[in-house]
């Protein structure tokens, strides 16, 4: 894992930002995982803002609700739509989020699965992070071989989530999330979490045990992870300064 901090938000998410752009300028016709939530909305702003060719680019997302159709102020659909792929020239043919409105769903992710493995799989995985741990709906003690299918959300993540909603009852209790195992294929994976409210389940993620109790503590198992966070985030790592010292020293041909 590459621990990356930075003073705030921008600064991390600037880096986040350069990542990807280097990644669509040496492969035109990348595959990316996206996520929704606030953390990532800087990121989605700075990549729009940037002069980037995203027409031959294919896009899956983590998760939706269940039972919201697209067209729902709510859903995740209008989520990506609204802060991000309206202001960049995706083809909408490209783009992947799951059906909160599937009729069958297990037919519907398995089917998700293949998709993502008909475009070449995921080059780059785009994470924040549940206050307890979670990445996309993946919620403590999801199975860390899990790929997409329907979970049911705790009642933590519905009443954090609960403010993008008029109240805590709106809130869906199910929603199709990829898989933990899914998300340990994509080749990248590129986690952001901002603020003193993550910083306990960043340090379970990088410095605890990896366990489902953590769901992204699995993430210490995959070869390419670089983890992007402000100071607040990083305040209950225990070696902070290392990280910092391996930033600022990498090797030229590195940086
Ligand atoms: C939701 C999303 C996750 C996201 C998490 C954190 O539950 N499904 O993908 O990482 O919330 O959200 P935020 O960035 O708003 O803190």
């Amino acid at each position: 894992m590459e621990i990356i901090i930075q003073k705030n938000p921008a600064a991390a998410a600037e880096i986040a930002a350069r990542i990807v752009a280097r990644l669509l300028r040496k492969k035109p016709n990348a595959v990316l995982g996206l996520a929704t939530g606030a953390t990532p909305l800087l990121l989605y702003k700075m990549l729009a803002e940037m002069n980037l060719d995203w027409r031959r680019v294919a896009t899956f997302n983590l998760d939706e609700y269940v039972g919201l159709p697209p067209e729902h102020p709510q859903s995740y659909h209008q989520f990506m739509w609204e802060n991000f792929f309206r202001r960049v020239n995706v083809a909408k043919k490209n783009v992947h989020i799951p059906d909160g409105m599937a009729r069958d769903v297990p037919k519907f992710c398995s089917q998700y699965e293949k998709e993502i493995r008909a475009a070449g799989g995921i080059d780059l995985q785009v994470l924040g992070i549940g206050g307890d741990g979670h990445v996309g709906f993946n919620e403590p003690a999801s199975s860390l071989a899990s790929r997409t299918r329907i979970k049911t959300l705790t009642r933590r993540t519905r009443r954090d989530n609960a403010r993008f909603f008029s109240g805590e009852d709106e809130v869906p209790r199910h929603c199709i999330t990829m898989g933990i195992g899914t998300i340990m294929e994509a080749r990248q994976c590129l986690l952001l979490a901002f603020g003193h409210r993550k910083a306990r389940a960043v340090a379970g993620a990088v410095e605890g045990p990896v366990t489902a109790m953590n769901p992204a503590s699995i993430l210490q198992m995959h070869p390419a992870v670089k983890v992007c966070l402000d100071e607040p985030a990083a305040a209950r790592l225990k070696r902070a300064r290392y990280y910092r010292w391996v930033y600022a020293n990498k090797p030229d041909w590195q940086k």
